[in-house]
């Protein structure tokens, strides 16, 4: 698995993603998308719309506004809520969550060097003794305030399980305190601060509308997009005219201030959202919950996500939202390990209920059958665009070495890569080269994204390509245009980026032989017209 330092440098070196008011001395919990990125989340997005909407019968898209009446988060819970317990450290300032805080001190520097100590000869000599030095050495400048007299003897064994009650006592002991209810563990950061007993913090951001920043004016910055689709329900169903089962579907920004954003663009405060709000009959919630799991982890796996870095887990009952009877996540093995990249809820019909009382208009659904008005129950698959892009990106790293060299490789699907193909003129000299690759340039962009590069010898151009995913390049050479020696073959070379094979194909062909290589079927073009490898 790629270290995620590897993803960032890359995605900032490419012109993938960029540290947000980066000349400011950037914004932690905020990010840009450049030239690629914007491409590569575009199409993320658009694969996503394609498929969830176009493709079905049973569904409908929506974009509401980001602004809604304040009463709508009373309505849904989330005033009342939205909150996640935070601790921070009297010392360095610094915040964590505090549900999150035994992984913390586990990946802070102090403990993995205290760790490592442990690890060694020494300490498996005289564990009391090494324990001492380390605190006299190393200790002293990672985690001053990391007690002397604490440590039990038999150190090693509670490490081994980070959830180990033993674990927890052996952290608390490190942070003079005995008290389970308090916080008291040693600052992951500063090693020296004692932590804050929890206290929850709202995740709403709040905002005000219009010039006076007074309670009349304050609103949130949604923090998901579904309550917008729960406030149109009626709207989309009397306009549309749709019969139950069928979704809603919405892709747009959310916000929420998290206490500790990070992992890149894996937690940041202002983030978009692809979700559904899936609209099914009451009693039929259960089937349609799986079904609509089923296909989710289905659809990354279509465009190229690895089965093994992909798996279900069902949430346990303390941990389900304030709305849901269930809730399955889909995880991705990201570089800091197994985490969420969309849930799908089965949220009942807690919404539409709420916001039925909440604004005195019924949200209900009229069943022909029995002739009685029902409220819906609602599936809800919720994927993040910019998880699903940072997955997609970590999942198509590669490297390899060829002929001696190192090759970065990032493995996108087609669908998904944010260039689809490169044309490369042989010699940027020659008149006719450059002018034949710029019209099919031009030609080949009215159907796919072509980029054009003539600034570095043709082996460089390839790995650059290479590296920003392009699945195909595209090189225009002598024997394209013709010369003295020889008249025009009026055939190019079409390189493919996973096997570096090459094919020679006529320009006239080379639609109809884009689509089929886009469509995954370089096999069978490299039997019919293969030539080498680069
Ligand atoms: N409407 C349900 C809902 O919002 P959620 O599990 O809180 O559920 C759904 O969020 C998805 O939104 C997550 O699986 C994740 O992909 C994305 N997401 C949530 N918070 C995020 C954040 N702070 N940064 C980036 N993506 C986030």
């Amino acid at each position: 698995m790629v270290d995620m330092d590897k993803i960032v440098s890359l995605c900032k070196r490419r012109g993938f993603i960029f540290q947000s008011s980066e000349i400011y001395g950037g914004l932690g919990s905020a990010w840009d998308y450049g030239p690629l990125g914007v491409e590569l989340k575009n199409n993320v997005k658009r694969v996503w719309w394609r498929d969830n909407v176009h493709l079905r019968d049973d569904m409908v898209g929506l974009d509401a506004a980001i602004t809604m009446h304040p009463k709508v988060w009373e309505a849904s819970g989330h005033v009342a809520s939205f909150s996640d317990p935070f601790t921070g450290c009297g010392d360095c300032g610094r915040h964590y969550r505090a549900d999150q805080i035994i992984d913390a001190i586990w990946n802070s520097r102090w403990f993995r060097a205290f760790n490592k100590m442990l690890e060694g000869p020494a300490a498996k000599k005289d564990p009391r003794k090494a324990i001492e030095n380390w605190i006299d050495s190393e200790g002293k400048k990672l985690a001053p305030n990391f007690p002397r007299n604490t440590v039990a003897e038999d150190v090693r064994l509670p490490l081994e399980n980070a959830n180990d009650p033993k674990f927890l006592q052996l952290l608390r002991a490190l942070a003079h305190s005995s008290n389970s209810n308090d916080m008291g563990f040693l600052c992951p950061n500063c090693g020296s601060g004692k932590l804050s007993s929890p206290k929850p913090a709202s995740l709403m951001l709040e905002t005000f509308l219009g010039p006076v920043q007074e309670t009349a004016t304050k609103t949130y910055l949604r923090p998901e997009t579904a309550q917008g689709i729960f406030v149109n329900f009626d709207n989309v169903l009397q306009s549309m005219r749709k019969k139950l089962p069928f979704g809603i579907a919405q892709i747009g920004k959310a916000f929420r201030n998290e206490i500790t954003p990070g992992n890149f663009t894996f937690r940041t405060r202002e983030f978009e959202q692809m979700e559904i709000e899936f609209f099914v009959m009451p009693g039929t919630d259960e089937e349609w919950h799986q079904k609509l799991v089923d296909r989710r982890f289905a659809w990354y796996q279509q465009y190229g996500i690895r089965g093994d870095n992909i798996r279900q887990r069902v949430h346990d009952r303390d941990e389900l939202a304030h709305y849901a009877k269930g809730c399955v996540d889909i995880e991705y093995l990201f570089p800091m390990g197994w985490s969420e990249l969309e849930g799908i809820a089965n949220r009942t019909d807690y919404d539409l209920k709420q916001h039925s009382q909440h604004s005195g208009r019924a949200l209900e659904y009229f069943d022909e059958d029995t002739k009685q008005k029902i409220v819906p129950y609602v599936i809800e698959p919720s994927a993040g665009a910019d998880r699903s892009t940072l997955a997609f990106l970590v999942d198509a790293y590669r490297e390899e070495e060829v002929r001696g060299e190192k090759r970065v490789v990032l493995n996108f699907h087609p669908e998904i890569a944010p260039i689809k193909i490169a044309v490369l003129p042989l010699l940027k000299k020659n008149d006719q080269i450059v002018e034949t690759a710029k019209k099919l340039t031009a030609d080949l962009r009215k159907r796919w994204y072509t980029v054009y590069d003539d600034t570095a010898s043709i082996g460089r151009l390839y790995r650059r390509q290479d590296e920003v995913g392009t699945p195909f390049c595209i090189t225009v050479d002598v024997q394209t245009v013709g010369d003295d020696k020889a008249g025009a073959d009026e055939k190019v070379t079409v390189r493919d980026r996973n096997t570096m094979g090459q094919v020679r194909v006529a320009m006239a062909e080379l639609p109809a032989v884009m689509e089929k290589l886009m469509a995954g079927q370089w096999a069978e073009i490299h039997a019919q017209h293969g030539v080498s490898k680069d």
